[in-house]
């Protein structure tokens, strides 16, 4: 979501509510000109039989039954943009008692609050390799977001999955492999949910650039559709799809729609993605919400599976909206059937009891406002009024530094170390550089939503991003541990300070050159980055700044805070430079962490979960798109390159990258040997048949409008969306001089008799046999140096087709393992594992190439490799 638009204003724009091709035939392969995406309906409803969603089923349709038809929609809708105290709320209903849901950014802590805790970006925490890691921390940001009362947390992230490099949110997200993302995020959406707090898995579905994410003005170039990301079925399904299927797995109660275009068809209202492919094949049973005003109709995106709009209103602060009394209207019209409102209704209701959160509501309700830090101020900050206590000033933030700081640790990867890693302390003359090193001079927050790159770099801009209840920056942290050694530090952190930099770096005997580079989310442009980097060069003209420090001091280590890869080519050779870190957005305890490493109370282990690559050419995907190249009609960006992205890409091409996808170094060195694959029995894959059930119809309703009309009693907050009506007249209520032009509903829209099931699906994330596991590999791993250590053994398999990856990662575990001693890494392959999609059976397939098992420490260093045995 994003907070405003600086660079282009939105405007209300008529647009087409359906696709208006024939039939839906998805086992055509989609064409990437002119893509299209078939029409697919009914929209799914929720399944009384889905695995772990019983309880909460009953529940939420017993409280559904409950609900007259403006609470229902009540639930639905946002209030509006700034209207109350979250980033987006529903409305509530207080004749139950029930409140309104506050839903809150963001991915890595709660954003627009005090007394919160700033933690790892996902890009970062990826780089641990640790399933506990990613729990703990989704946990305890659950924590956080239970404790000031909100109900829906909006992350984690798998989209963008991290295309190109220069996706401007990449690092909100995980990583550019599905595998090591669709773990992540499966274990975060547990973390979270654990804790009470509904997930929010986001953003559905490729969204991989900034610019023209969604339709708009823009100040040089008029009006501009939203981008199209044109993707065909099998790269859906064995690259981006992939982690989603994993969050739904793992239960991720909300799942958000993206701004951009899927082949043409806007993401919320695309029937295909949510109907067919989100609650169909994948089986999700929680709610699909809309991107904060990426929901383009009302009817249409209703009947195309969207359960909830946010933050309500068509654009920000118009009062007015799709849902709301539109939604109203199209349900007492006719136009909706019922179950399917009640089918949203009981998926948000569902959601809410799966992670049990009626068991933890915060007795005060929602302790904070996201508009005002004031202890008093406005509860409807919009509309002005609503004067009380709106921020209880609560510390949520308990003892998480201290997981913070370790995960930091864990998670920064050592790439060059030529023995002078691990410092001791005891340095004679240790010298800081550059500004990264230091904090931003207008303080850690100083800038809104961390829309600059001034100081150390601990996150990316945008909605992605927390306040910091303090920002340890690196030079602190190695100042005090040198000074309590004794010894001499001294720094220059302005990058330009040509003549001081040669003079300190002269003198040390040790010189740590801090750099950076930013991207975030495109409301906000940085030194001309609008979200999506311009380039992968070092920002702040760092490459000069580590050739002034390294020219003259034969001891330079370089660390590097990016939101992913950047060009390093200019100097990672120099003898001068004797190590080089890369520590990602460590969050709050950034300097902490960073020393914990440099000085060798952590050993490093964390591993790359991107490449490294030479120059942005070798990533072998297009460039971003900057430019409109469609005139205002959606700029087409066609996936080209399929599933061959980051070090696929590489492999394919034959092009070395400097740090591959999986490398990192560590304090000590460690052997591999023994690699045994066993079979498993499991039955053969049988594919979903039979139907649901009819869709329920929870309640009924009265189709007078008179019944629906504004309460005598309500005092109108301004701007806010209601779900009443202001006139009898349907047509003057819709406020819509379309009203009724949108009756010709596409086929089997309305229908709620028993649908066919989908041979793929059959349960959340899809056919559960594709998770049986079909083999075990087991392999030695020895720490055959000096001190205790973690690896990351990573198993990859090569699918044996023509069109299959060199190797795609499988399955890893960070192991610790003392010196001298062996561990056995255990890795279960499934049958998902070894399948690809098959476009003609709609169905995961395991073909009959060969298909091999690499172990290893990267994505380019496999020494075992076995044959799997038929
Ligand atoms: C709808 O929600 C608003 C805001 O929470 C509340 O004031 C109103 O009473 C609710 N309406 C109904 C019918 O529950
Ligand atoms: C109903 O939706 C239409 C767009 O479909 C919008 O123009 C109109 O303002 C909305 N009406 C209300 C009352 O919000
Ligand atoms: C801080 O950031 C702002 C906005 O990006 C920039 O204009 C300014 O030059 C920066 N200041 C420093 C000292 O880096
Ligand atoms: C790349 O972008 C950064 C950040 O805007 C900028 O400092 C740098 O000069 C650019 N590099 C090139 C080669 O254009
Ligand atoms: C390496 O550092 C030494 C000073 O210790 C300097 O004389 C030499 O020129 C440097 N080499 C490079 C390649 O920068
Ligand atoms: C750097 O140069 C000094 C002085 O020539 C030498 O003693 C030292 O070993 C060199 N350090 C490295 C890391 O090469
Ligand atoms: C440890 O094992 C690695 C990989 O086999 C090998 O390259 C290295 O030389 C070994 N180190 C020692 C100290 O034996
Ligand atoms: C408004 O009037 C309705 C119907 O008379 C009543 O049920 C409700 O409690 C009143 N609400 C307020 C806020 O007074
Ligand atoms: C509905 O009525 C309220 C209260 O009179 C008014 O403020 C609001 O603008 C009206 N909304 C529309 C969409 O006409
Ligand atoms: C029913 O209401 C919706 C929402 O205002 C509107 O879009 C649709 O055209 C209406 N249908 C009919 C048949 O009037
Ligand atoms: C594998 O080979 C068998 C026997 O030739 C054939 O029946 C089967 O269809 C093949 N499977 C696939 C997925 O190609």
């Amino acid at each position: 979501m994003s907070s405003g638009f600086k660079h282009f204003v939105f405007a209300l724009f008529p647009f087409l509510h359906y696709s208006n091709n024939t039939t839906p035939n998805p086992t055509n392969p989609i064409e990437l000109d002119n893509a299209f995406s078939p029409p697919f309906y009914p929209s799914p409803w929720m399944d009384s039989t889905a695995p772990g969603w019983a309880e909460a089923y009953t529940k939420a349709q017993a409280f559904v039954r409950q609900l007259t038809l403006l609470e229902k929609v009540n639930i639905t809708t946002g209030t509006g943009w700034q209207s109350d105290a979250c980033v987006g709320n529903t409305g509530a209903v207080p004749r139950l008692g029930f409140p309104s849901l506050c839903l809150q950014d963001s991915p890595l802590g709660i954003r627009f609050a005090d007394y919160v805790s700033a933690f790892s970006a996902g890009g970062t925490i990826a780089a641990s390799w640790d399933r506990g890691e990613f729990y703990r921390r989704g946990y305890q940001m659950g924590e956080e977001f239970a404790g000031k009362g909100i109900d829906i947390l909006l992350g984690p992230v798998v989209g963008p999955l991290g295309r190109s490099p220069k996706g401007g949110r990449n690092w909100e997200g995980f990583s550019p492999d599905p595998v090591l993302s669709g773990i992540a995020v499966a274990e975060t959406v547990r973390g979270i949910q654990d804790a009470g707090v509904i997930a929010c898995t986001k953003h559905y579905i490729l969204n991989e650039q900034e610019h023209f994410r969604s339709p708009g003005n823009f100040e040089d170039a008029g009006f501009v559709d939203a981008i199209s990301s044109n993707v065909d079925d099998k790269t859906l399904h064995e690259l981006y799809l992939w982690p989603f299927a994993d969050a739904v797995r793992a239960g991720t109660g909300a799942i958000m729609c993206s701004y951009n275009k899927n082949n043409n068809s806007q993401a919320c209202q695309n029937s295909y993605l949510q109907n067919y492919i989100l609650k169909g094949e994948l089986g999700f049973q929680g709610a699909i919400l809309s991107d904060w005003d990426a929901q383009h109709s009302g009817v249409a995106s209703t009947l195309a599976g969207l359960d909830m709009t946010m933050p309500g209103d068509t654009d920000f602060n118009s009062g007015l909206s799709f849902w709301g009394p539109n939604l109203t209207l199209s349900i007492i019209n006719g136009t909706v059937p019922a179950w399917r409102l009640d089918d949203a209704v009981a998926r948000i209701l569902a959601a809410y009891y799966y992670v049990g959160r009626d068991k933890h509501v915060t007795p005060t309700g929602t302790n904070f406002n996201s508009w005002s830090r004031d202890v008093y101020g406005n509860e409807h900050s919009f509309a002005g009024n609503g004067y009380g206590l709106i921020n209880e000033l609560v510390d949520v933030r308990g003892e998480h530094f201290r997981a913070i700081r370790q995960a930091a640790a864990k998670s920064t990867v050592l790439l060059k170390n030529s023995g002078v890693l691990p410092l001791t302390g005891r340095e004679k003359f240790t010298a800081v550089f550059g500004n990264d090193a230091t904090e931003n001079e207008y303080g850690p927050n100083g800038c809104p939503d961390r829309g600059c790159d001034n100081g150390t770099l601990a996150m990316g801009w945008g909605s992605g991003t927390a306040d910091f209840p303090y920002l340890i920056t690196p030079l602190e942290a190695i100042k005090s541990q040198v000074a309590s050694n004794g010894g001499v530090i001294q720094s220059v952190t302005d990058n330009w300070a040509y003549s001081q930099i040669a003079a300190l770096a002269k003198q040390a005997s040790v010189a740590l050159v801090f750099v950076n580079a930013d991207s975030g989310e495109g409301y906000i442009n940085v030194d001309g980055n609008a979200g999506d980097r311009n380039n992968l060069t070092i920002w702040q003209d760092g490459e000069t700044l580590v050739r002034n420090v390294s020219a003259n001091c034969n001891n330079t280590i370089v660390v590097i805070h990016s939101v992913g890869g950047v060009l390093v080519d200019s100097f990672y050779e120099s003898e001068n430079i004797t190590a080089i870190i890369w520590a990602g957005l460590p969050g709050q305890e950034s300097g902490n962490a960073i020393a914990d490493v440099l000085y060798g109370r952590v050993n490093p282990g964390g591993k790359l979960p991107f490449t490294f690559g030479r120059q942005y050419s070798d990533y072998g995907v297009a460039d971003l798109i900057y430019e409109p190249t469609n005139g205002s009609a959606s700029p087409q960006d066609n996936f080209v390159e399929g599933v061959f992205i980051d070090y696929r890409a590489f492999d394919k091409n034959n092009i070395e990258p400097i740090y591959e996808f999986g490398f990192g170094l560590s304090y000590t060195t460690f052997s591999y040997s023994n690699l045994n694959i066993a079979k498993i029995s499991a039955g053969p894959y049988t594919p979903t048949t039979g139907n649901t059930k009819a869709a329920p119809v929870l309640g009924n309703h009265s189709t007078n409008p008179a019944d629906y009309q504004w309460p005598a009693n309500l005092t109108y907050v301004n701007k806010y969306i209601y779900p009443y009506l202001n006139s009898t007249d349907l047509k003057e209520a819709s406020n819509d001089r379309d009203y009724g032009l949108d009756v010709e509903l596409p086929e089997g829209a309305t229908d709620g008799s028993p649908q066919p099931r989908i041979a793929a699906g059959g349960a959340p994330g899809g056919n559960p046999q594709l998770w049986d596991v079909l083999y075990s590999a087991t392999a030695t791993i020895t720490n055959n140096g000096t001190i205790p250590g973690d690896e990351v053994a990573q198993l990859y398999i090569s699918l044996g087709g023509p069109e299959d990856p060199k190797v795609v990662l499988r399955n890893f575990d960070r192991l610790s393992i003392q010196p001298g001693q062996s561990t056995t890494f255990t890795a279960d392959i499934t049958r998902r594992d070894i399948s690809n999609w098959d476009t003609v059976s709609q169905n995961w397939v395991i073909t009959n190439y060969t298909k091999t098992v690499y172990v290893g420490t990267s994505s380019r260093k496999l020494p075992l490799s076995a044959k799997l045995p038929l």
